[in-house]
């Protein structure tokens, strides 16, 4: 282990406390201590709260999906738009009535949200019936603070903002026994002016790309067919760490792991998105055909308001590369309508970009200012009916491109993971290696395996048939 290495193990003190809490939740013998973890937000967060899910387990506790059943609830926060926070306040203030019918309950707040100092202070303000709050960096320690408020202790509230250590080894709980995640960075160093992550996660750091593969390694042995890899940016892997692996290097290895299994990535900003990485796409035959590149706005003058660090012309010259180097691959992006200075005539460069690269589907965002970010105090004077309809004409335009999009794909023959059961009786969801969901008509048995399918037609859904 290098000096750089922050990586530590799951501490003991914490399985220690875990036996404890098991102790006193089990004590009465009759009842079934039951939790229930509430995730709003990323694919981080749902990462999260499989590891928030895996203590739980350890603790004792069944993890149960209604709230009026549990003796344990936790409320897994994001604070990226002003709607994903409006939600939050409602649902925690409803465990007050919950709290009532069951003396035992005990309500913790944790995620994004919670590492806002106002809105900290607004939760033990407001909700005194919130027992536990803590932020992004401490996770681990739920054995800790559970344990400390069951035995007759005062409310927790643990916020720290360290950026050292990434601890390993946290049990985890991946709910789906075929597709999973594993992050590897946490934190983002971007600060695009819009952005809250920044502030509530901390500095990017990079877990080894040992401890990478061996989790890798161990999820495939269990019979894993889809892993994604996980960062805000994970074209930055690596930074930090001293063994000069980066994301390119890290996706060949990954790739180098024997077995019959999908990798994907989530996210990858542009100005970080090198040729060497398209090339180890490229020519691992395992990273699935689909790049996730968010480009947020196809202004150049907006994307340096952004803080984006690329341009129009430099997000499509890497769109075009990638389409060169692999003819077949999806893109999919997130974009943001309305950001502050932002005119129609920027905007109509959003739309026209769109048109350009015909995105297999996108993620789209009305601007949210958020306290403490430097766009929240920027001039803004386009009103919020006025965003809404240029919204509304960004999805007409995106529902005829992806219509055109999957329309081209009648005739195609694509290998399909079988994922879930389609609305349709008797047919499965089967996702290709790019982004087409494809009804197919197959055993429920079959979820979480490979199929060859031939795409027969279109009409809302892809429709196909195994060959
Ligand atoms: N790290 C990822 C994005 C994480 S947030 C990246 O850089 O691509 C997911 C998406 O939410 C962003 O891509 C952006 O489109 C959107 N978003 C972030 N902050 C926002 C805000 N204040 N208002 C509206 N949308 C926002
Ligand atoms: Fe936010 Fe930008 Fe970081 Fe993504 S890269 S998390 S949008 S600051
Ligand atoms: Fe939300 Fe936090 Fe993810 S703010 S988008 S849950 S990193």
């Amino acid at each position: 282990m290098s000096e750089f290495d922050i990586n530590i193990s799951y501490p003991t003190e914490q399985t220690a406390y875990a036996e404890r809490v098991k102790r006193i939740i089990l004590s009465d013998g009759t009842h079934t201590p039951k939790a229930c973890v509430v995730t709003y937000g990323c694919q981080q967060n749902v990462s999260d709260s499989q590891r928030l899910k895996g203590m739980l387990s350890l603790m004792g506790y069944e993890i149960c999906e209604a709230q009026e059943d549990a003796d344990f609830i936790i409320f897994n926060t994001c604070a990226v738009r002003g709607h994903a926070e409006d939600r939050v306040w409602g649902n925690v203030g409803a465990t007050k009535r919950l709290k009532k019918q069951n003396p035992r309950l005990l309500v913790a707040v944790c995620g994004c949200m919670v590492q806002q100092q106002a809105v900290a202070d607004r939760f033990r303000e407001s909700y005194p019936y919130v027992d536990i709050l803590f932020g992004t960096q401490v996770t681990h320690r739920l054995p800790e603070f559970i344990y400390k408020r069951l035995s007759g202790g005062k409310r927790i509230v643990e916020l720290a903002l360290e950026n050292g250590e990434i601890v390993e080894g946290v049990p985890v709980d991946r709910e789906g026994k075929f597709k999973g995640y594993i992050p590897i960075m946490y934190g983002c160093d971007n600060f695009c002016t819009y952005c809250i992550v920044p502030y509530v996660r901390g500095r990017e750091r990079s877990r080894s790309a040992d401890r990478i593969i061996a989790e890798v390694k161990q999820m495939v042995a269990d019979g894993y067919k889809e892993i994604m890899l996980l960062g805000q940016n994970v074209n930055s892997f690596g930074k930090g760490n001293d063994d000069g692996i980066n994301f390119a290097k890290l996706l060949r290895m990954v790739n180098d792991v024997e077995g019959d299994f999908r990798i994907r990535f989530m996210t990858s900003h542009p100005k970080d998105c090198t040729e060497e990485l398209l090339d180890a796409m490229r020519d691992c035959e395992k990273v699935e055909r689909h790049l996730h590149l968010p480009f947020q706005s196809g202004s150049t003058k907006i994307l340096t308001a952004m803080n984006r660090r690329y341009t129009r012309e430099k997000y499509l010259s890497l769109i075009k590369s990638a389409r060169e180097k692999m003819p077949d691959i999806a893109f999919t992006s997130d974009i943001i309508v309305g950001f502050p200075g932002e005119t129609y005539e920027d905007f109509k460069e959003t739309l026209t970009l769109v048109k350009e690269v015909g995105f297999a589907s996108l993620f789209t965002f009305i601007y949210s200012p958020r306290e403490g970010t430097p766009a929240a105090v920027m001039p803004d004077s386009v009103t919020r009916q006025e965003k809404g309809k240029w919204f509304d004409e960004l999805l007409r335009a995106q529902d005829t491109i992806q219509k055109k999009y999957n329309n081209e794909a009648v005739g195609k023959t694509v290998r399909v993971l079988f994922e879930e059961e389609a609305p349709e009786d008797g047919y499965l969801i089967g996702k290709s290696s790019g982004t087409y969901n494809i009804y197919v008509k197959a055993d429920k048995s079959k979820i979480g395996t490979f199929a060859d399918v031939k795409i027969n037609s279109y009409n809302s859904v892809l429709y196909g048939t195994q060959i």
